[in-house]
C-alpha cells in the first residue's frame, strides 16, 4: 500500500488500474444503467437535425457550473451579454468561463486530429488559463480546504516525474482492459489525472474537459454534449470527499458510483434539455414566421437558439439583415412578447426568455 501524507508530494502515486473487483454486482448495476442512458443521449445526438445548434446553450452551461466548482462565478446574465460580444465591461470570471468553452470545443479537435494525449491536456489547461506555462516545474502546489485553509492534499513533484505518470494515464486510456466498463475506466482516469495534478492551477476543469472528451473518444458519445457539471456542482462536497477517500485508504468504489450517478443523472437531464430546446425551435419557426412573414428567415431561428439574448449587431453580423432592419425584426418580435427588450449601458438586448428559463435554477 502507498504510503500517504496529505503534507507531502505525493511521489508513490501508483499507476492505474487498481487491484479491486470492477465487477462487483452494485458496479455493474450502476454502470448498466448508465451505459443505457448515455446510450439513449448518444442515439438522441446522432438523429439530431443540427446537433451544433441546438447544444449550444447546454455547453455553455456546463462551462458556466465547471467553472463555479472552482469559485470562478458568473452570472447568466453577465454570460448571456458576453457571448455575443466580449467588451471591456466583462469580467475576468465571465472571460474564464468563456475560455473554457473555447478549451472544450477546442479539446474534441485535438482530440480528433492528433489523439488524447498528455499535449492535448496541456493545451486545454493553457485555453483555459490563457497562459503559456506547461507542466508544473517548482514544487509547492498544493490542495488547501477553501473553508480552513488547511491542507488537504499535496501531488507529486517533479516534472519527470510528472510527465511520466501523465504517460502511464496516457497508456492506460488507450489500452483495452478486457472486460473494464468504460464509465468506470473514465473515473479511474478522472481521479487519477486530479491526483496527478499536471498543472498549478486549471486541473479540476481540465479532468472535467477530459471526462467528456473520453466519452467522445471511447464513441460512447458522437459529440460532447453531457451537462456533467451540474451534479458536481450539486454534490460537490462528496466530491472532494470521495477523491480523497481513494488517495487515503484506497477506497474506489464510492468514487466510481459516485461518477457513475453523475453520468447516469445527467444523462437524463441534458436529453431532457435537448429535447426542450428542439420543441422550442419548433415553436419559434412557427411563432417567428407568423411576425415576419415572407421577411422570415431560418437563420434568425438558429439565432434564437444559439444565443439566449440577442442584439442588433449580432443579427448584422450574421448577415441576417442590415442595422436599420435588424431593428424593425427585433422590435416586431419584441411587440410579439417572443423576445424583451432590456437596456444595458448603450445597448439595448432582446432577451429570449424561453430559452433563459430552460437553463434558470
Ligand atoms: N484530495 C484531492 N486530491 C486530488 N485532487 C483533488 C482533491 N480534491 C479535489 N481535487 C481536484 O482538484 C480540483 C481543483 O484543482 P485546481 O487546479 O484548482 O482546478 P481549477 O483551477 O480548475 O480550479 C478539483 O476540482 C478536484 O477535481
Ligand atoms: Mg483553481
Amino acid at each position: 500500500m502507498p504510503s500517504f501524507d496529505r503534507l507531502k508530494p505525493f511521489n508513490s502515486l501508483p499507476d492505474l488500474p487498481p487491484k479491486i473487483n470492477f465487477e462487483s454486482p452494485d458496479l455493474l448495476k450502476n454502470s448498466i444503467k448508465a451505459q443505457r442512458l448515455l446510450g439513449e443521449l448518444k442515439g438522441s445526438c446522432l438523429r439530431l437535425p443540427d446537433p451544433k445548434l441546438l447544444i449550444n446553450t447546454i455547453m455553455l452551461q456546463e462551462s458556466k457550473d465547471s467553472s463555479a466548482i472552482e469559485n470562478i462565478v458568473t452570472t447568466q446574465d453577465e454570460l448571456y451579454r458576453a457571448v455575443i460580444q466580449i467588451d471591456d465591461r466583462v469580467s475576468p470570471a465571465t472571460k474564464e468561463v468563456l475560455r473554457y468553452r473555447e478549451a472544450l470545443y477546442h479539446g474534441v479537435e485535438m482530440v480528433e486530429h492528433k489523439g488524447l494525449t498528455t499535449n492535448t491536456l496541456v493545451s486545454i489547461m493553457q485555453k483555459i488559463k490563457n497562459t503559456t506555462q506547461e507542466i508544473r516545474k517548482g514544487a509547492g502546489t498544493r490542495l488547501l480546504n477553501p473553508n480552513t485553509n488547511e491542507i488537504i492534499y499535496t501531488p507529486p513533484e517533479g516534472d519527470d516525474l510528472i510527465r511520466k505518470k501523465l504517460f502511464a494515464l496516457e497508456k492506460f486510456i488507450h489500452a483495452d482492459y478486457k472486460g473494464l466498463d468504460e464509465l468506470i475506466k473514465m473515473s479511474l482516469v478522472h481521479y487519477q489525472f486530479e491526483a496527478i495534478h499536471p498543472f498549478a492551477d486549471g486541473n479540476g476543469r481540465t479532468g472535467r474537459i477530459l471526462n467528456v472528451l473520453f466519452l467522445v473518444h471511447q464513441k460512447l458519445l458522437s459529440i460532447p454534449v453531457l451537462y456533467l457539471s451540474s451534479f458536481i456542482v450539486k454534490n460537490k462536497s462528496d466530491y472532494y470527499r470521495f477523491i480523497r477517500n481513494v488517495t487515503q485508504k484506497q477506497e474506489w468504489k464510492p468514487w466510481i458510483m459516485y461518477m457513475q450517478n453523475a453520468v447516469a443523472e445527467t444523462a437524463e437531464l441534458t436529453l431532457h434539455k435537448i429535447e426542450e430546446v428542439m420543441r422550442l425551435k419548433e415553436h419559434l419557426a412557427k411563432t417567428v414566421k407568423e411576425v415576419l412573414k415572407n421577411t422570415y428567415s431560418s437563420e434568425l431561428v438558429d439565432l434564437m437558439i444559439k444565443f439566449p439574448y440577442l442584439k442588433i449587431n449580432l443579427l448584422e453580423r450574421n448577415d441576417i439583415a442590415k442595422r436599420q432592419t435588424a431593428s424593425v425584426y427585433l422590435q416586431k418580435l419584441a411587440k410579439a412578447k417572443l423576445l424583451e427588450p432590456m437596456r444595458f449601458g448603450k445597448e439595448i438586448y432582446y432577451i429570449n426568455h424561453r430559452l433563459v428559463n430552460l437553463f434558470a435554477r
